[in-house]
């Protein structure tokens, strides 16, 4: 193997940038030469591909989003268009591919490699933690930091004036984001898809927490089952039917999708990087390299892919016990 290409893919997050800076170093210390894709499948459709050199990733170790940018590609599901991009990959003479990004961007490179033979690794980037083959997905870590940023400062204001606080936080189909930024922000509940959420327990409970605590923070992973966190404050309010509470909803968006990673992020970042490029060298492919219990392990994209990421029930439990 002596050239291979790098992309982001999908939603970007945080330390996506360390991590192309790991695979373009790791690639030239092994004597590859090594390719940037610009905007993901799409620049590979469109043939938009540059050689990358050590220092076209100097002082990027620090900065949020992707400097290769990234897009969710329609004409890549398309074989017409993965056709395209096999094409422009030959006339590179691009031998292998890491790709960085999530659930929909190991499908593709599966199906590509399937389909066209090129050897691909993938490292873990979304913000969501819901890919199986890692403890944490790059960017986690600083979307929770960011959201717990903002948990707590809309707790000074919630105490201050006796109110009940829905905070909408990201993750589609997963609640990782919630329930961590839940935790570390003290919340009465977080709201997640992967549990049923009950309106009648809620009120409930806030109605008794009501006699020890006059605020309350309840934060929502935006994939909960009964809507948004709007939709849940509604039904919260029409139930309680206190006219004296004041109800406020935030919905933090996508603030927590930018920013300077942290350290945790940029390590794991470094290391999947570096792994994938070693992994390509080694022979790996169709797989991902994710970090599980400190050690770097080479996962399947159909594990990956289809194999759910379960919340550690620990974390559930502290919610309800600490909130009390
Ligand atoms: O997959 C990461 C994620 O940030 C989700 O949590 C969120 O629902 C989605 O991306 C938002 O995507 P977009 O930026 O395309 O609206």
């Amino acid at each position: 193997m002596k050239k291979i290409a790098v992309f982001t893919s999908g939603g970007d997050a945080p330390g996506m940038n360390a991590c192309i800076r790991a695979v373009v170093r790791t690639g030239i210390y092994h004597g590859l030469e090594v390719y940037g894709i610009n905007r993901g499948y799409e620049g590979m459709i469109e043939g938009d591909i540059k050689r990358m050199h050590s220092y076209s990733v100097s002082n990027i170790v620090q900065r949020g989003g992707t400097i290769l940018k990234s897009a969710r590609s329609m004409e890549f599901m398309t074989p017409e268009g993965r056709k395209k991009a096999f094409d422009h990959l030959q006339s590179h003479g691009i031998e292998g591919l890491v790709a960085i990004g999530g659930d929909g961007t190991f499908t593709g490179a599966k199906v590509f490699f399937e389909e066209f033979g090129i050897p691909t690794v993938g490292c873990p980037g979304t913000i969501d933690n819901d890919i199986f083959g890692t403890d944490y997905t790059i960017g986690f870590d600083t979307a929770v930091n960011t959201a717990l940023d903002a948990i707590d400062k809309i707790r000074d204001t919630a105490a201050a004036h006796d109110r009940v606080f829905f905070i909408e936080v990201m993750g589609r189909d997963a609640g990782f984001i919630a329930v961590e930024s839940g935790i570390g922000g003290g919340a009465e509940f977080v709201l997640v898809p992967e549990t049923k959420t009950d309106i009648n327990q809620i009120v409930k409970s806030l109605k008794n927490l009501r006699k020890s605590k006059s605020s309350s923070i309840i934060v929502v992973a935006e994939g909960d089952e009964l809507g948004s966190a709007e939709t849940i404050m509604k039904l919260v309010k029409e139930q309680i039917q206190d006219p004296t509470k004041d109800f406020k909803v935030t919905t933090l968006g996508h603030i927590q999708r930018g920013g300077k990673p942290t350290a945790r992020d940029r390590v794991l970042a470094s290391r999947c990087g570096m792994a994938a490029v070693e992994g390509l060298i080694a022979g790996k492919t169709n797989c991902m390299a994710g970090v599980m219990n400190l050690q770097v392990v080479y996962t399947p994209f159909e594990d990956c892919i289809g194999k759910p990421k379960t919340l550690i029930p620990d974390h559930l439990k502290l919610i309800n016990l600490l909130s009390i």
